[in-house]
């Protein structure tokens, strides 16, 4: 192996550019040249790659994103964008690539590894969905984004002696959702894991508001199918048993473009190491992620298109912490 490829797919998220830069030192130190391929599968088809050493990669650790751009890609689901892709590396004289993304993006690594060529892939998203690793790159990150703004909401929520329903992303993962829950200090949270009914929220909050509280924050992920502007209207419509009058702020985007938090520099950085040994030890179809504080490989098959459950304790958990 003399030279490999990175690229970064799917929704961008913070701490892949520490995985970027962890793969080309790391592959540096091994005597490797490494090319970065610009957006995504997009890139890889469309040929536009990049020679990337130790110093272009300076300077991005602490930056939010991912410096080669990202895409989704509809035309790499199809057989012949993916023999394109692969007409590409060959004619670049490329060994292996490294694929750092989500459970759509490793898919895609699985499909080339199985057209046999050595693809690694690297747990990278914010909805911390994917088996094989027990946190991805991003979601610490998306979790502390999502915690400031339910402290900052507290405030002005205190001052009104009202309640607020904050939307989180996570697409149908109400992970973020939960583990911001608990640490922002939520009454209720509402995931697709375990959707609360409109009416369950009222009685719940109604509930809340008969305990003393004065103010209230529901936290909801955005794969519930009633979502925060439902049940903002739904609480308005029964006002009376609720008690607070509720405003609606969805986090969105917002939480996908925070500078990296120290926990997911440190994950990229371990990651995107881990990527490169697997590939000098000759793996091909596994993906790297953390494992008990360790660096996992976990074979694609057995993460590609399941959803990671979260832990009943910590739902449990958030419904304590609330009383
Ligand atoms: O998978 C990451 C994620 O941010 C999800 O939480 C969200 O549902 C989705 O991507 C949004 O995708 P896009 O950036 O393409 O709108």
């Amino acid at each position: 192996m003399k030279q490999i490829a990175v690229l970064t797919s799917g929704g961008d998220a913070p701490g892949m550019n520490a995985a970027i830069r962890a793969i080309v030192r790391r592959a540096v130190s091994e005597g490797l040249r490494v090319l970065g391929v610009q957006n995504g599968y997009a890139g890889l088809m469309a040929n536009t790659m990049i020679p990337l050493g130790s110093r272009e990669v300076s300077g991005i650790l602490q930056r939010g994103g991912t410096m080669l751009g990202s895409a989704r890609s509809e035309e790499f689901k199809f057989v012949e964008g993916r023999q394109r892709a692969l007409a590409n590396l060959a004619e670049r004289g490329v060994d292996a690539l490294v694929v750092i993304g989500g459970n759509g993006s490793q898919t895609g690594s699985l499909a080339l590894a199985e057209m046999g060529f050595p693809v690694v892939g690297v747990a990278s998203t914010i909805d911390n969905d994917l088996l094989g690793t027990d946190v991805t790159i991003g979601t610490d990150s998306a979790i502390n984004v999502a915690v400031e703004a339910i402290d900052r909401l507290k405030v002005t929520a205190e001052s009104h002696g009202r309640g607020f329903v904050v939307e989180t992303m996570g697409r149908d993962s109400g992970y973020v959702a939960l583990m911001a829950g608990i640490a922002g200090g939520a009454e209720l949270v509402s995931i697709p894991e375990q959707e609360l009914s409109p009416e369950q929220i009222v009685a719940d909050l109604g509930a809340a508001f008969e305990r003393g509280k004065r103010h209230a924050l529901v936290v909801v992920a955005e794969g519930v199918r009633c979502r925060a502007t439902d049940i903002a209207s739904y609480c308005e419509q029964h006002h009376s048993q609720v008690g607070f009058s509720l405003r609606v702020t969805i986090l969105g985007h917002v939480q996908r473009g925070s500078v990296p938090t120290a926990a997911d520099r440190l994950l990229g950085s371990r990651l995107g190491s881990g990527a490169i040994d697997a590939l000098l030890a000759g793996r091909s179809g596994v993906l790297v992620g953390l494992t008990n504080d360790a660096v996992s490989l976990t074979d694609i098959h057995e993460v590609g298109g399941k959803k990671k459950q979260v832990d009943a304790g910590l739902l449990s958990l958030a419904r304590t912490m609330a009383l």
